[in-house]
């Protein structure tokens, strides 16, 4: 199994690639070891998780939150859970940010490991040490910086996932070649979502190349001091609409980078034919480019943003595909690109 070892300043992560199921237990004492995983995941699997204790929630990123988490701690003292166990967040991103969460925080801190089974957690949601939950309405807005021990990312779990969830994972996937890379950005453009669902090597290459886009950034810059900034590109707007419109993070983040993109058509200098090469890219992957939305809801919302510094935001900007920027811009040009993107259609 293809075993790849990331350095943070805080700790290392090893990236297993292969059949997790088989090296679950070589990794772990399985008498000392308790599974959180959401109900999709635990009919789905039922078999494979048999042997396990297993802590399921509910699916769904209205279940990202501080009752979930409750919920599941109450449940690790009921089995007995203590400072010595390992928990692993086996599902999507919300699964895999719950699961960090509770780890860190459970008898101040227990080890941990992810294994991401939609696309969007295998190239992003899973790395990078982030974790936390929502409140209300407001994004990620509890959580701590903390590290699995490793994370094992096995592409056999995408035969059950239904295809909206394929098209949320090329979100993040676009989203890294779009601040990253303008050949992995070409590349994506010269293949069909069904390609890449059919043909096994397409789609690990592209997972192996998000990943290294994302564990590089990460790797770097963990705490968000500079490079990792990048990383929100679409998600200042696509977190303020995303729970507040009940969208998937995939649909919400493809709608954000949309309206950062018409930002940075107004100051960034990003071509009007770079804008519409990223729209075409999104809309190929079934992903929508606009959306109707009440600008005074969403601004209340954009208002809690952890990068505003007084009438100022900090946010990314694209100069060209694959060429961002992190500029602070007046709070008033955010607004007038919301109002943009409502029009855009
Ligand atoms: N921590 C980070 O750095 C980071 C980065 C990006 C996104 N995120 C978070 O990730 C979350 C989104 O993740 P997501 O899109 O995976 O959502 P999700 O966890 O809700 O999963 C989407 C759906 O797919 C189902 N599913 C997952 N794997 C499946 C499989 N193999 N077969 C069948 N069904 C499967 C789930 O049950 C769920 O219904 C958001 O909460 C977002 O904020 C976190």
């Amino acid at each position: 199994m293809e075993k790849i070892h990331i350095r943070y300043s805080s700790g290392a992560v090893d990236h297993y690639f292969g059949p997790a199921f088989d090296r679950l237990l070589s990794l772990c004492d399985w008498e000392n070891l308790f599974i959180i995983t959401d109900k999709n995941i635990s009919r789905l699997y039922r078999k494979q998780l048999e042997r396990y204790r297993v802590i399921e929630i509910e699916p769904g990123e209205m279940f990202k939150n501080q009752q979930t988490a409750d919920k599941v701690i109450l449940s690790l003292i009921e089995l007995g859970a203590d400072r010595q166990s390992f928990i692993i967040g086996l599902g999507g991103g919300v699964v895999t940010d719950l699961t960090g969460y509770v780890a860190s925080i459970y008898k101040r801190g227990v080890k941990f490991g992810f294994v991401p089974t939609s696309l969007l957690a295998m190239v992003d949601a899973a790395m990078g040490g982030k974790n936390g939950v929502d409140v209300g309405l407001y994004k990620n807005m509890v959580g701590t910086f903390r590290h699995p021990d490793w994370i094992i990312i096995d592409p056999f779990f995408l035969h059950t996932l239904p295809d909206e969830e394929w098209s949320n994972g090329f979100a993040e996937i676009i989203k890294h070649a779009v601040i990253h890379d303008e050949f992995h950005f070409a590349e994506l453009e010269s293949f069909e979502l069904t390609e890449f669902k059919k043909q096994k090597d397409l789609i690990n290459s592209m997972i192996h190349r998000s990943v290294s886009i994302k564990t590089g950034i990460t790797s770097n810059d963990e705490f968000e001091k500079g490079e990792r900034k990048l990383l929100n590109f679409g998600h200042t707007i696509g977190h303020a609409i995303e729970n507040k419109y009940n969208l998937s993070h995939g649909h919400a983040i493809s709608i954000g980078m949309v309206a950062e993109a018409l930002l940075s058509t107004r100051m960034a200098g990003l071509s009007q034919q770079d804008f519409e090469r990223l729209e075409q890219l999104l809309e190929k992957f079934n992903l929508p480019v606009n959306f109707n939305f009440d600008v005074d809801d969403i601004w209340k919302l954009l208002l809690a943003d952890k990068k505003i510094e007084g009438d100022e935001i900090s946010i990314v900007l694209l100069k060209s595909i694959g060429e961002p920027m992190i500029r602070n811009v007046p709070l008033r040009e955010l607004r007038t690109s919301l109002q943009q993107l409502n029009a855009n259609k």
